[in-house]
């Protein structure tokens, strides 16, 4: 398949394919599969958003000894939240007590920083320098910009509306992923209370195509070489995929939420707040249906990501997928679990 590509990121990055194999932090994203990724001549993409610094600088090292070619680093915009008042946390641990006596955790102590420091996570990300640097959840501030730009690193913003994708590209990044409503994993919305504009991705790449001018790139429910056609045939420069390769052999995806995944190629997905304080698409569990009518026991993000975190680790060790993430697109079909690159292989065959 030859993509429409003009003089742009994706060229000069030297890909093989115009394919993102998507950062998906919290465990898919292995060192393995970025690797895997990138040297099979698509963008591999390490999902940092729950690492620090120096897990990040360990993680660059690790692809960099396995393949000489190029990768990208992704980071969570950070929250500009207050302290989460006592009584909602007492509401949130109420909720969610016999669930934490089942897994056999001790009761929560939540303080803090909820999130990763985002100024030390991107010095990593300036030293590391990879061949692009993507990131989700609003914009990066312009004093970001400017110093990635300095460092010669190429921004990719991502966006869920016309109106986001406008506001990335006059804060100056290199391309935006449109994120549509079938994505696995978490809604880019910039706003972490907004209500989701629910678009799906021929829509949002539709309203975008001739209006932003920078390359971009189409992401939710792409499974398919087909898939891949048809966004591109419609004006994305190149697709982004999370969802086809997290059965992958590569892909540190959990046993149990592997399990999920094939269990039935229907995969009944919607999205939920009630793993992170933020929309995100998964497949629907035990957590998600009994926890979906109790909002306000629901912190915001990102201290319900980190409320939530010995459940699910929990869940992990037992081999049970009732309190787990299982996010996943809406895309169905049996998953490849070979390795990522002969999937790549087949995609671009077909
Ligand atoms: C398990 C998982 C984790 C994800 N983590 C991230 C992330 O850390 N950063 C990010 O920008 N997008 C993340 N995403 C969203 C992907 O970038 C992408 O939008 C999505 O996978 C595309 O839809 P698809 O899963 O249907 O292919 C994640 C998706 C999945 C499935």
């Amino acid at each position: 398949m030859s993509a429409p590509m003009d003089s742009n990121l994706f060229q000069q990055l030297g890909l093989k394919h115009p394919l993102i194999v998507a950062p998906m932090a919290g465990g898919p994203s292995s060192v393995d599969l970025v690797a895997a990724a990138s040297a099979a001549g698509a963008l591999g993409a390490m999902g940092g958003a729950y690492s620090n610094a120096a897990a990040i600088e360990a993680f660059a090292a690790q692809v960099r000894q396995r393949t000489d070619k190029p990768f990208s680093i992704n980071l969570f915009i950070p929250h500009l939240i207050p302290e989460v008042a006592a009584d909602r946390v007492e509401r949130a641990v109420e909720a969610t007590a016999r669930y934490r006596r089942e897994l056999e955790v001790p009761s929560p102590q939540l303080s803090p920083p909820y999130e990763e420091d985002f100024d030390a996570q991107f010095e990593a990300v300036l030293r590391v320098k990879p061949a692009c640097f993507s990131f989700v959840f609003g914009l990066l501030a312009a004093d970001h910009v400017s110093e990635a730009k300095k460092a010669g690193i190429p921004l990719i913003g991502t966006a869920t509306t016309l109106d986001e994708a406008r506001a990335l590209e006059e804060s100056g990044v290199d391309a935006v992923t449109l994120q549509g409503f079938e994505a696995g994993g978490h809604r880019g919305i910039f706003g972490a209370k907004a209500a989701d504009p629910e678009i799906g991705i021929r829509d949002l790449l539709a309203q975008c195509v001739g209006t932003i001018r920078v390359p971009l790139i189409a992401a939710g429910g792409i499974m398919t070489g087909r898939d891949i056609r048809a966004a591109l045939q419609a004006g994305a420069q190149a697709v982004q995929m999370g969802t086809a390769f997290l059965a992958c052999i590569e892909a540190g995806t959990s046993a149990p939420y592997r399990k999920k995944l094939l269990e039935t190629p229907e995969r009944r997905t919607r999205t939920t707040r009630v793993f992170s304080g933020r929309f995100a698409r998964g497949i629907e569990n035990r957590f998600m249906i009994e926890m979906d009518g109790k909002p306000d026991a629901i912190l915001p993000f990102p201290a319900q990501n980190k409320f939530t975190r010995d459940m699910r680790g929990a869940s992990t060790t037992k081999g049970s997928a009732d309190f787990l993430s299982l996010w996943s697109g809406t895309g169905k079909g049996e998953l490849w679990q070979g390795s990522a690159a002969d999937l790549i292989g087949r995609l671009f065959a077909e």
